[in-house]
């Protein structure tokens, strides 16, 4: 598409190629590319545009044919160039080389996802932003509703309800909790006692009393009131890991709300005081973003205590010192799509000129999700419902049923545009058998022709002899990999790589009948038919891994 962009730029001068870009694009039907050059804009007559847009496409090795439909021009490719060209970029780069671009070379990301609460559960929400934001760079796990207790500074501590949770449940493990249960299930566990002892303090004023009397030791920094909640942190941690391991997530760091110094958070409302942003509001410290139509955030409680907001300002600075990052990202529903923007803009306000690096990517809401299970027992019911599928002829046949399970549940959720409000739990096994099918067929391929190998190079083989046009339409699709990648990453949006594994799959269950290897009698034609299964079966892999899905070759 580039070199494309580059032949109308010049012809169409003084646009520059990155506008020509725009326009250009994949054909819909039987065409390679289209330039819709009535985007540019441009005075003159359509023809005449067209014409001198034409006449810098010389047919030549590469440009088949230009055709003229009004508005757009059609560009067909030479097919033994297509083929030579691009199956040769595959088998040069080989994986992860094709379609990898150094966009991010050189620089910091730091992408925050997942962050569930840790006094609460882990519910889909968090399932949706482990996959959308499971790339391969630094990630933070932010484990909010775990404050840092025992601090001498006061207003850390906070008097919000999940503080007051953790008083609750220190003092319903005392009547109802054990060891024993919290290690073995680390997360349902506490609720369970939540929901208990919760419903104690209905009926009798004292368990508050002393919920309360417990916080107050948590916050004068008694070790004693502290080790339970430092137990029940480190095993949350353990067992979110645990579930994490399966999805194929990983953090580098499990940082939280606890972690954020008491002395930053101090500092950055000093700073906002003396730079005359903070109003005063019955003893609570606000910001005003009425200006920016962000509403009045407020940054210090009247009790003296932090916030959400004040606790995600100050991680920010602290992660800033720590990485120097290029970028940063949240991954976080769209549900707390002001509380981001606010801090954002408290941070610009502030004067820190990396703000403009912290981006939100968003992500719809999860409907009708049930908040009451834990981690374990809400991945353990999606696998166990995904993992229905017998399969045989397998080693393993429970390791690739959860691992079939397992896609079909990442694939859902990444075939909708982020943005999309989706459906818990609703795994479709005809979304991923028809790539799932094409990978393993696609490995096989050697396997079952080993009088053909080793396959020399693309450019060693006699290309000219592959001719079907279902070869043409893998090779085509293959080609445009690379610039799938770059909008996914513009764009943040893995359903378009999706989209791409969907389509190549289809291509390529098409090729079986007509572009056949075994069995053919030349064998010049059957290794030039070879190869373009062999790229597609390294760029599916590719693409699959790209979307932390393991690809099987197997099943
Ligand atoms: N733990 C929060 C929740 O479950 C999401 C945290 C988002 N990250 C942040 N830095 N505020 O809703």
């Amino acid at each position: 598409m580039a070199a494309i962009a580059e032949t109308v730029a010049d012809a169409l001068e003084p646009l520059t190629i990155v506008q020509v870009y725009e326009g250009v694009d994949y054909g819909k039907k039987g065409e390679d590319f289209t330039v819709a050059f009535s985007r540019f804009r441009l005075p003159g007559k359509v023809d005449d545009l067209a014409k001198k847009i034409i006449e810098k496409f010389q047919a030549d090795d590469w440009v088949e044919s230009v055709t003229h439909d009004r508005a757009f021009l059609h560009l067909k490719c030479r097919t033994a160039t297509l083929n030579r060209l691009i199956l040769h970029e595959i088998h040069a780069l080989t994986y992860p080389g094709y379609g990898a671009n150094s966009i991010c070379e050189g620089k910091r990301v730091v992408i925050e996802y997942s962050s569930p609460n840790i006094a609460k559960s882990f519910h889909v929400g968090h399932l949706r932003s482990t996959i959308v934001g499971a790339w391969d760079v630094h990630s933070l796990n932010w484990l909010t509703g775990a404050r840092r207790f025992g601090s001498s500074v006061r207003w850390d501590v906070s008097s919000t309800d999940i503080a007051a949770q953790f008083g609750l449940i220190a003092v319903g493990f005392e009547k109802y909790g054990s060891q024993e249960a919290l290690e073995q299930n680390t997360i349902q566990h506490p609720l369970e006692i939540y929901v208990k002892v919760n419903a104690d303090a209905e009926k009798d004023p004292t368990v508050r009393e002393q919920a309360a009397a417990w916080f107050k030791r948590m916050e004068d920094g008694d070790e004693e009131a502290l080790r339970n909640w430092r137990v029940w942190r480190e095993l949350s941690i353990k067992t979110y890991a645990e579930g994490y391991a399966r999805l194929n997530a990983h953090f580098d760091e499990y940082t939280g709300e606890s972690m954020v110094g008491p002395q930053t958070m101090e500092a950055a409302v000093n700073k906002l005081q003396e730079m005359g942003l903070i109003e005063e509001d019955n003893g609570a410290l606000r910001v005003n973003l009425e200006k920016y139509e962000l509403g009045k955030a407020v940054i210090r409680k009247r009790d003296g205590t932090s916030i959400y907001l004040t606790r995600d300002v100050g991680a920010a600075i602290e992660r800033y010192d720590k990485y120097k990052f290029n970028k940063m990202m949240y991954v976080v529903s769209t549900q707390q799509d002001l509380h981001l923007q606010q801090f954002f803009k408290v941070l610009s306000l502030m004067g820190y000129d990396w703000a403009d690096r912290l981006e939100h990517v968003n992500y719809g809401l999860v409907l009708g999700m049930s908040t009451r299970r834990s981690t374990v027992v809400f991945l353990d019911d999606i696998i166990r419902d995904a993992a229905t599928e017998k399969y045989k002829a397998v080693e393993d046949p429970e390791k690739v049923a959860l691992e079939i399970g397992i896609t079909g549940v990442k694939i859902q959720d990444m075939a909708a545009k982020r943005c999309v409000p989706t459906f818990p739990h609703f795994c479709s096994h005809v979304l991923t058998r028809r790539y799932r099918y094409a990978h393993v067929r696609l490995s096989s391929i050697e396997r079952k022709n080993p009088e053909l190998l080793p396959l020399p190079a693309p450019s060693q083989l006699n290309l000219d002899t592959l001719v079907e046009p279902q070869a043409r339409e893998i090779v085509l699709l293959l080609g445009s990999y690379p610039d799938v990648v770059k909008t996914a990453l513009k764009n943040h949006e893995p359903s378009g790589i999706v989209t791409f594994a969907f389509r190549l799959s289809h291509a390529i269950s098409s090729a079986w009948e007509t572009v056949i290897v075994k069995g053919e009698q030349d064998k010049e034609k059957a290794k030039a038919r070879m190869a373009p299964y062999l790229a597609a079966r390294d760029v599916l892999g590719a693409v699959l891994r790209l979307l932390n899905i393991k690809p099987l070759d197997r099943m």
